[in-house]
């Protein structure tokens, strides 16, 4: 059985008198910082400043906190919450990070791929943990003002001084995670959880959505209805499983025609055999070495696919229904 980390469980006393540095401020780093500072706890930011064509460090002095430098904001904290663009952490943390560390400091990531992949590898006497909401940082803001919190895992890659996942635990607790539970795992789990998910569900779902559109409209249906069955439909019904689970949503929440669609055809659209390549290939960090291969080159495969999709009937046929039916 599995851990579930509450509240109660959970003694966050540790960083009590600690600096906390929030490492970039954007989508998770806004909302960490945020939490963390009222759970009672000392936050300062480090980020890019105007000299680097940025806003960030003086939106985050506008929202009230010691605003520095990431280099800076290194030296001075004692835990870091790396919330940087997971792409551009290992420049960053080789050229203001990795320098300012010393030991006993805690730095905490927000996504395991920079350390499983070894683009960032601490110094021995440095503890290496990572903690994750699931899910955006303007929804772990709103739960946490509302007195609740979101699902999180918390890891543990390097111990240096034996407090690694007592800290860890409790960075949980100041973003709120324990309101709602935590779990432990490793960065492995995370990180590839992470990605096969993206890979699978976002990807397969998205390209699901297209075909579910073109072979209507290749077929003469007008394409606003094809767009409509194609994605407003799902809207509703992901909601509806979520809250009550797949069975009661077939069961109870549907029609008995569409019920039967769903357990009779459903299952073959879906290539299984894919969906365990996939995830060998993840697991062979054969997906990472591709991603961070094409990040380095510019991108130029997601260049020329944009471009492409863009363009598409599909795309444009959303941007005129949303004018005419609504958003
Ligand atoms: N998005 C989510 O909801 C979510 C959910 C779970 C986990 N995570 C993880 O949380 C971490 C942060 O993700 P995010 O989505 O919050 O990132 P983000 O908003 O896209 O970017 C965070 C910060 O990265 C900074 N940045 C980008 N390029 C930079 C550069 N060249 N030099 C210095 N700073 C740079 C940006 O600084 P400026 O403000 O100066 O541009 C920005 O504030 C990642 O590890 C991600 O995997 C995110």
């Amino acid at each position: 059985m599995e851990k579930i980390y509450r509240d109660n469980d959970v003694d966050a006393s540790i960083l009590k008198g600690k600096t906390i540095a929030v490492i970039g401020y954007g989508i998770q780093g806004k909302a960490q910082a945020a939490n963390t500072r009222d759970s009672g706890f000392k936050v300062i930011v480090g980020s890019r400043g105007a000299e680097e064509g940025s806003k960030s460090r003086e939106q985050a002095k506008a929202d009230g906190f010691e605003s520095y430098s990431i280099a800076e904001a290194t030296k001075k904290a004692d835990i870091l919450l790396i919330e940087l663009a997971d792409p551009v952490q290992p420049g960053i943390y080789k050229k203001d990070i990795g320098p300012n560390l010393r030991a006993g400091q805690t730095i905490c990531f927000c996504h395991g791929f920079s350390v499983l992949y070894g683009q960032i590898q601490p110094p021995k006497d440095v503890n290496t943990v990572l903690f994750v909401p699931n899910a955006p940082g303007a929804f772990v803001r709103e739960k946490y003002k509302k007195g609740e919190g979101v699902y999180g895992c918390v890891a543990v890659d390097q111990d240096a001084t034996g407090e690694a996942e007592k800290i860890a635990l409790a960075i949980s607790k100041a973003v709120g995670s324990t309101r709602a539970g935590v779990v432990l795992m490793s960065f492995q789990h995370e990180t590839e959880g992470d990605n096969f998910e993206e890979q699978i569900l976002y990807g397969g779902a998205i390209a699901l959505m297209k075909a579910c559109f073109n072979t209507m409209v290749e077929n003469g249906y007008p394409a606003s209805f094809a767009y409509a069955k194609a994605i407003r439909s799902l809207r509703s019904v992901i909601d509806v499983m979520d809250e009550v689970g797949i069975e009661e949503y077939c069961t109870s929440r549907c029609s008995r025609t569409a019920e039967f669609a769903i357990r009779t055809r459903g299952p073959r659209v879906v290539n299984i055999d894919e969906v365990k390549k996939i995830f060998e290939e993840t697991e062979r960090g054969e997906f990472a070495r591709d991603w961070m291969q094409e990040w380095a080159l510019g991108m130029p495969t997601l260049h020329r696919m944009r471009r492409t999709a863009a363009n598409s009937a599909m795309e444009k046929t959303g941007q005129s229904w949303r004018k005419e039916f609504g958003k």
